[in-house]
């Protein structure tokens, strides 16, 4: 009876979780390490941005969510989201022990380790940049590279829009960078989930050069080893199904999901 219930926990799906259709940059990773399994794409687009929220409300938030997957059977949560997960993932590993849970922080590890003593640009929301997980991070790696901290307020409403080249998009970004001296910056740490889907126009902007860093590949293989470890990884031996869901309950929200995931990476 006990294996049964374990074998039937194997086949459900991974909710990954976002403010908003960003996430998708993670997914798109967890399919390419996890095919077979099966997934729930939840965004919260009614409620983004999250980034420039106070940070309790986006705890209630990301907390409500998660409560309402393991009611519905999923078998493991990625926040796929840096806000959400410095807001609310200690929380909820405390909340939920026996559940795997797991976050998504600024590739700066990557980044950092990319040359020797490289400048480094971390482009994230200003709740991410603000909270202690980001400090910490930081911290560890402050000897060993030039590490500016870049808040993005206003930058996710563009891809949440499905606004991923424009004329309008090029001069947010210029605007952004103009403080810089473009061609001393080595890296780029895509600290924001929606960011990768952005990739092309950082690139007009910044030069070939700079390289770009995003986090949902780490946190696909971290998901990896924690269902393994758990056990739970599916045994299906089929491609697996990905199942959109959004707070804001539009046909819009779930074309552009599919979309994005379909992009060329
Ligand atoms: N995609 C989210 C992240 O990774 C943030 C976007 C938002 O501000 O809601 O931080």
């Amino acid at each position: 009876m006990l294996l049964e219930t374990t074998e039937n926990k194997k086949n459900g799906p991974i909710a990954v979780f976002d403010s908003g259709v960003g996430g998708i940059s993670v997914l798109r990773a967890l399919l390419c390490e996890m095919p077979n399994e099966n997934y729930w794409y939840f965004g919260d687009s009614a409620n983004a941005p999250y980034g420039t929220k106070y940070l309790e409300e986006v705890k209630k938030l990301t907390v409500s969510h998660v409560g309402r997957f393991l009611d519905e059977g999923a078998k493991a949560v990625v926040v796929a989201c840096n806000t959400a997960t410095s807001a609310a993932v200690r929380y909820l590993r405390q909340k939920y022990p026996n559940v795997p849970i797991i976050g998504i922080e600024p590739a700066l590890k990557p980044a950092v380790l990319s040359k020797d003593y490289p400048n480094v640009v971390v482009m994230a929301t200003p709740m991410t940049l603000r909270e202690q997980k980001f400090h910490n991070l930081m911290d560890r790696y402050m000897g060993m590279a030039h590490i500016i901290p870049l808040p993005c307020a206003g930058l996710m409403e563009y891809i949440e829009q499905g606004e991923i080249h424009s004329a309008e998009l090029e001069l947010f970004l210029e605007r952004l960078f103009e403080p810089f001296e473009k061609q001393k910056l080595d890296a780029v740490v895509l600290g924001c989930t929606h960011y990768p889907f952005i990739a092309r126009e950082l690139k007009k902007v910044l030069g070939e050069n700079v390289r770009l860093f995003e986090g949902g590949p780490g946190t696909a293989r971290e998901t990896k080893r924690r269902l393994l470890n758990a056990g739970l990884l599916c045994d299906g031996k089929t491609k697996g199904t990905v199942r959109f869901d959004n707070s804001e309950q539009s046909d819009e929200k779930k074309s552009l999901c599919e979309k994005l995931l379909n992009l060329p990476v």
